[in-house]
């Protein structure tokens, strides 16, 4: 469950994506069919070269367990940071956990330098060498000389110059978007939706809320009729992402588990959520999400 990008990382690299279903609470991979997925790939004689976790929607995957059990099988952790730039788990940041994390820095999330992103690792040899890579990988000599393929993934400065400005801000937009996510969910109770990421025993403050999510528990309703009566009333919702091993490019990859992400998919919807929404643009959608649901029942 997961967009594009994070499968499309694994493929440019010439490596087998092999994709795990998430659980239903927050759509964040499930860690022991996680661990079941590595054990079966072993077995059968697969190199399972690293797993790969997405912190979706801004909340961090459970890395107690993700962490210990990779750990013990030498299997090297990358996390997709890329909604979670604030988001804790146990105290820990979002973007610290495995060998390197991947934070995007595109114009739909919290902080953005309208494209671009940052790598995070505490080996300083791999950053180095990710440096070396997004300069067209250029050894330090004074002319152009060149060992290895490179890519032009560098940030120009004018966009780190803004990225340092939004920086200072960072903290003010997550406590919105967390205000935000609040509003939906207390004033929206008595509908037949389900929240995503709001785990109470986790405390609501692990959860950078960059992205309200909600799936329709009623069989009733169908998604797509409450995105068409939104988009009628001049406002954008989506679907939530549409799980990879559905995904025509990777329907042929291996794939562990049942239909959680299927489900999310086909009964849940993303809410406007950005930093500067008025509390009375909110209202506008929660009066118009009640209407379409009380119509649509
Ligand atoms: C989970 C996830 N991974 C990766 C990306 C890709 O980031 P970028 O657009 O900065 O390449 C995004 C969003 O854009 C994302 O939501």
């Amino acid at each position: 469950m997961t967009f594009a990008a994070s499968a499309n990382a694994v493929a440019y690299t010439g490596a087998e994506t092999v994709f795990v279903d998430c659980q239903v609470e927050d759509g964040n991979v499930d860690p022991d069919l996680l661990i079941e997925a590595v054990d079966t790939l072993r077995a059968e004689g697969t190199q399972v070269v690293a797993a790969m976790t997405v912190d979706l929607f801004g909340r961090a995957c459970d890395y107690d367990q993700i962490e210990s059990d990779l750990g013990a099988r030498g299997v090297p952790l990358l996390e997709d940071a890329a909604e979670s730039l604030g988001a804790t788990y146990r105290g820990r940041p979002a973007g610290s956990f495995g060998a390197a994390a991947a934070l995007s820095f595109n114009g739909n999330k919290i902080m953005t330098t309208s494209g671009g992103g940052m790598l995070l690792s505490d080996d300083s040899r791999l950053i180095e060498h990710a440096r070396k890579l997004s300069t067209q990988a250029r050894e330090p000599v004074p002319w152009y000389e060149h060992t290895e393929v490179g890519y032009n993934y560098r940030m120009s400065n004018i966009l780190a110059a803004l990225g340092r400005g939004q920086l200072t801000r960072l903290d003010r937009m997550i406590q919105r978007r967390h205000s935000i996510r609040r509003r939906y969910v207390e004033a929206l109770a008595d509908l037949p939706l389900r929240f995503l990421g709001v785990r109470p025993e986790r405390g609501d403050e692990s959860d950078n809320c960059w992205l309200t999510t909600a799936v329709i528990e009623s069989n009733r309703i169908d998604v797509n009729d409450v995105l068409a009566d939104l988009e009628g009333r001049g406002i954008e919702a989506r679907h939530l992402w549409k799980p990879m091993h559905l995904q025509p490019v990777y329907t042929s990859d291996r794939f562990f588990g049942s239909t959680h992400g299927e489900s999310l998919f086909r009964r849940g919807l993303t809410l406007p959520s950005g930093s500067a929404l008025t509390d009375d643009d909110i209202d506008t959608v929660i009066a118009a999400l009640r209407d379409a649901l009380i119509s649509l029942r």
